[in-house]
């Protein structure tokens, strides 16, 4: 189907709106990484011609030669994008008539770190023309979009709503869950007036299923936050339960698999060695925080989650070094082989990962700690590199304990059970084996 050519006196938005709707839009997306290259792609599937901008060299090498960094994009996928351009840096958005960031929002010293959602706004700025619709995917505290952002875009005299248009909408992405995520769970899309939201709507409709937006920036911004907080919050409950139950003498494994099986108004949620990557363990301190400064209070359950999730590693190694001493071994000069060290199953991202604190604070407590796992090769304690051990019977037996940390789909835990001296698991994927050798968080 060919379409017409527009007319030229179009206003810059409706114009922007008929490129859309005709994918002679131009599509770049900044930063690519567990956010953006998925949606470089997804646009990309959409009909539309792409830019790939990301400051990481390697990572545009990679892209360049058909590589893929990421889970959720296979190596095929990346190769078969005819129509993509990629780039380290940022001139190419000059040709974009939507650009998405999606760029890290950290925590530095505890405190929202903006400042490569910020240098990328400049960035944008400086190619911003009018008839361009910029969106902020990043996870961030509400108002970040409007207060933040939109000066930035406003520095060269070109006005949100009226010459560009500005929305905020967050990817909700679970990094390594099948089912081609993006286009099928809802995508929440706000805009700086009703006419950006009506904009950013029609470009996330061409590849996602559902839409559902809010009045605001704000609403929007926040929407996202509840949702990791809400897990955040749950998590460290049930951490919290599970220590209390082993003190009362109550297996929390049990208890929370009856309590799951209750079918309405309730969600099962499960301890571990505490939280990690990009969202869980970063995100809900930004809404604190933003409560903190414009309000003058913290919030008090995301604190105490935060507390409660981040004493779990220290609790794990404490219970590995209990189980060891029920054996007549001390946690100094004990053999422990760490089974997965990813921050939770199922992905290769190490960032934040409460299993490696957990192997970081057995190492420095004097056990000699090797690791398994089939989606992470290698990793860097110190000044060492440790490769990934393999979980065969005589590997596994050389070990004085095994400790389950993060179980990726398709470990044979009745397999490693079989073959280990001493399992302790901190995860419960054992539940259901029940061995004298078998100890549970
Ligand atoms: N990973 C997730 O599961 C997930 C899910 C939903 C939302 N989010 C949110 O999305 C945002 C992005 O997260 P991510 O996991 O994709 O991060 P990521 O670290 O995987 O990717 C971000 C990319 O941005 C690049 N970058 C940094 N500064 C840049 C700049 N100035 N110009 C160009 N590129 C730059 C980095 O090199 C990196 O490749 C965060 O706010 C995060 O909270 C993440």
């Amino acid at each position: 189907m060919s379409f017409p050519s527009l007319p030229t006196d179009l206003d810059p938005l409706e114009r922007l709106a008929a490129r859309i709707r005709s994918r002679e839009a131009v599509v770049g997306v900044v930063g690519l990484g567990y956010v953006g290259l998925p949606l470089l792609a997804a646009a990309h599937g959409a009909g539309f011609q792409v830019i790939g901008v990301d400051a990481d060299v390697h990572k545009i090498e990679a892209l360049r030669e058909g590589r893929s960094y990421v889970v959720d994009v296979t190596a095929s996928e990346i190769a078969a994008m005819d129509r993509v351009t990629y780039a380290a840096t940022p001139e190419a958005l000059g040709e974009a008539d939507v650009v998405v960031l999606c760029l890290p929002t950290p925590l530095t010293d505890g405190a929202p770190d903006l400042t490569m959602v910020l240098t990328a706004g400049e960035d944008v700025a400086r190619y911003l023309r009018p008839g361009v619709l910029v969106v902020l995917e990043s996870t961030t505290y509400p108002g970040t979009t409007d207060e933040l952002l939109r000066p930035i875009l406003e520095q060269g005299g070109l006005v949100a709503g009226r010459d560009f248009a500005l929305s905020y909408s967050p990817e909700r992405i679970d990094p390594g869950r099948a089912g081609g995520q993006l286009a099928v769970t809802p995508k929440i899309v706000s805009g700086y007036t009703e006419r950006c939201r009506d904009l950013a709507v029609s470009f996330y409709s061409t590849f996602v299923q559902s839409v559902t937006v809010t009045h605001g920036t704000r609403e929007a911004e926040m929407a996202k936050l509840i949702e990791n907080t809400y897990r955040q919050v749950n998590i460290a409950l049930v951490n919290e339960l599970a220590v209390m139950a082993r003190d009362l003498g109550v297996d929390i494994w049990e208890s929370l698999h009856a309590a799951a099986t209750k079918p309405f108004g309730y969600q099962p949620f499960w301890p571990g060695p505490g939280v990690g990557g990009h969202c869980i363990a970063i995100d809900p301190t930004y809404l604190s925080w933003r409560a903190g400064q414009q309000l003058g209070y913290r919030i008090g359950f995301i604190e105490h989650a935060n507390e409660v999730n981040n004493r779990m590693p220290d609790y794990v190694v404490q219970r590995v070094a209990d189980a060891l001493n029920d054996t007549g071994l001390a946690i100094r000069g004990s053999k422990v082989l760490a089974v997965g060290v990813a921050f939770k199953p199922g992905v290769d991202d190490l960032r934040g990962s409460p299993a490696l604190e957990v192997v970081e604070r057995l190492q420095d407590k004097g056990a000699e700690v090797a690791f398994h796992d089939t989606l992470i090769p290698a990793v860097r304690l110190g000044e060492r590199e440790l490769a990934s051990v393999p979980l065969d019977v005589d590997t596994v037996v050389s070990f004085d304990v095994v400790v389950i940390l993060t179980p990726h789909p398709g470990l044979d835990v009745q397999a490693l059970v079989s073959a280990a001296r001493l399992v302790f698991d901190a995860r419960g994927a054992t539940v259901g084996i029940d061995a004298p050798h078998v100890v549970r968080l």
